[in-house]
């Protein structure tokens, strides 16, 4: 992975390059970022040499926009120690400094916090409030832990050695890191002449939601979407490939996935698409209506299903209206899936182009779990964590 080490101005930061160090050993690449007072405490010669990289601690040094490369280029930034000025900060959104704007610029999720401080500190109010918000939005913390402290106290706010801050980065965080996952999204559309298709009223929002839940659990996503009006925000860890039919669907979905450690297909296809397709704008014909004939799409799924290898793991969907767990079951065994995630058209705010869902996750091995009815965002969390732990 691709780690900034952000240190910030306490004693602690004497410990900084033995964990720059530690994770050179692991096999990471290894960029430091320090604030001003840091620099009191360990050297910019230090960090440079440790690293092999230079420090990243002026704003302007290149211009302004070094913050916005360097969270292009990092996978995550650890802060170590984090005080609880810097805590205080980005709880708040203030940046005013390098680190502090790389900080604010970085996803929550992406973010682990060493805490190091006075007891005093840790357990004044309003540094507590500050670290439940950041936890609240996803950025995880390692520490602190009891013991002597520098002033010549003990109690809570010692900084986690730098060998369990290395744990905490390869256990848990990011459990999806170096994962690659193919999501497919959105309605197809099935051209009829040059000026119309047959569509459906999916917007795409739970396959987005997704590629998103995905992607902040660490893997890289390869999201193939049909039209729809969402866009992602700027996210080095989705590629996008927005298709319009069924057949191309398929073959981006065909050619991603050998590539994939799982795929979670929510898109909702066209089962069928003209058997021809006019180029140019079909005339009206009169009284006695028209026909079209449609013929067969391709399954993307079930084409899935059958290239699967034993360390892949298959997701669908079902939306069904009646017998729904016995045709999802039913679904999961014919396509050779590992997940189906049923959503009933009965349930009120769950479906198409809503903001909430309400779901059943079946598995292979027979278990299901049902969710209430959550925002599709948390939907997608419940989903990535069950069919990816
Ligand atoms: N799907 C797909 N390619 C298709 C049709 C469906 O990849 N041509 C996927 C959807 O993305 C979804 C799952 O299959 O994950 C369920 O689709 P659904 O339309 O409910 O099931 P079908 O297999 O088409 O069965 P039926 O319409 O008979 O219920």
């Amino acid at each position: 992975m691709n780690i900034v080490v952000g240190i910030t101005g306490g004693i602690a930061a004497y410990k900084a390059p033995e964990l720059v160090r530690l994770l050179v050993k692991a096999g990471h690449e290894v960029r430091c970022a320090a604030t001003e007072h840091a620099l009191q405490f360990v050297t910019r010669v230090t960090l440079e040499t440790v690293s092999q990289h230079p420090l990243y601690s002026d704003l302007f040094a290149t211009g302004g926009t070094e913050h916005i490369s360097v969270r292009e280029w990092a996978d995550m930034v650890v802060v170590a120690p984090a005080t609880a000025n810097c805590i205080g900060k980005l709880a708040s959104g203030i940046a005013d400094d390098a680190l502090s704007t790389l900080l604010v610029a970085m996803p929550p999720e992406r973010i682990l916090l060493a805490p190091a401080m006075n007891s005093g500190m840790w357990l004044n109010p309003a540094v507590q409030r500050n670290v439940q918000t950041l936890q609240g939005w996803g950025v995880c913390t390692v520490g602190p832990a009891e013991g002597e402290l520098a002033c010549g106290t003990s109690g809570p706010g010692r900084m986690a050695e730098p060998v369990e801050i290395v744990n905490a980065i390869s256990n848990g965080h990011l459990p999806l890191a170096a994962q690659r996952w193919l999501v497919t999204a959105g309605p197809t559309y099935e051209k009829i002449d040059s000026v119309r298709f047959i569509g459906n009223y999916s917007s795409g929002k739970m396959g987005f939601a997704l590629a998103q839940a995905l992607a902040d659990a660490g893997a890289e996503v390869e999201l193939v979407t049909g039209p729809t009006a969402l866009s992602i925000s700027t996210n080095k860890h989705i590629n996008v490939h927005r298709v319009e039919s069924a057949r191309e669907m398929h073959a981006a979905a065909t050619a991603l996935f050998p590539q994939c450690r799982g795929a979670i297909l929510s898109a909702a296809v066209a089962d069928y698409r003209p058997a021809e397709q006019a180029d140019h704008k079909l005339k009206k014909q009169g009284d006695e209506g028209m026909t079209l004939r449609l013929v067969q799409n391709p399954d993307i799924l079930a084409t899935l299903g059958g290239m699967k290898t034993d360390s892949q793991t298959l997701v669908g969907f079902a939306l069904e209206t009646d017998h729904e767990l016995e045709n999802a079951e039913k679904k999961l065994a014919k396509k050779n899936l590992d997940y189906i995630v049923l959503n009933s058209l009965r349930d009120e705010g769950a479906g198409f182009g809503v903001d909430t869902n309400k779901v059943t996750i079946l598995s292979r091995d027979g278990s299901h779990c049902e969710s209430p009815l959550m925002s599709k965002k948390e939907v997608a969390r419940l989903i990535v964590e069950t069919v990816a732990p």
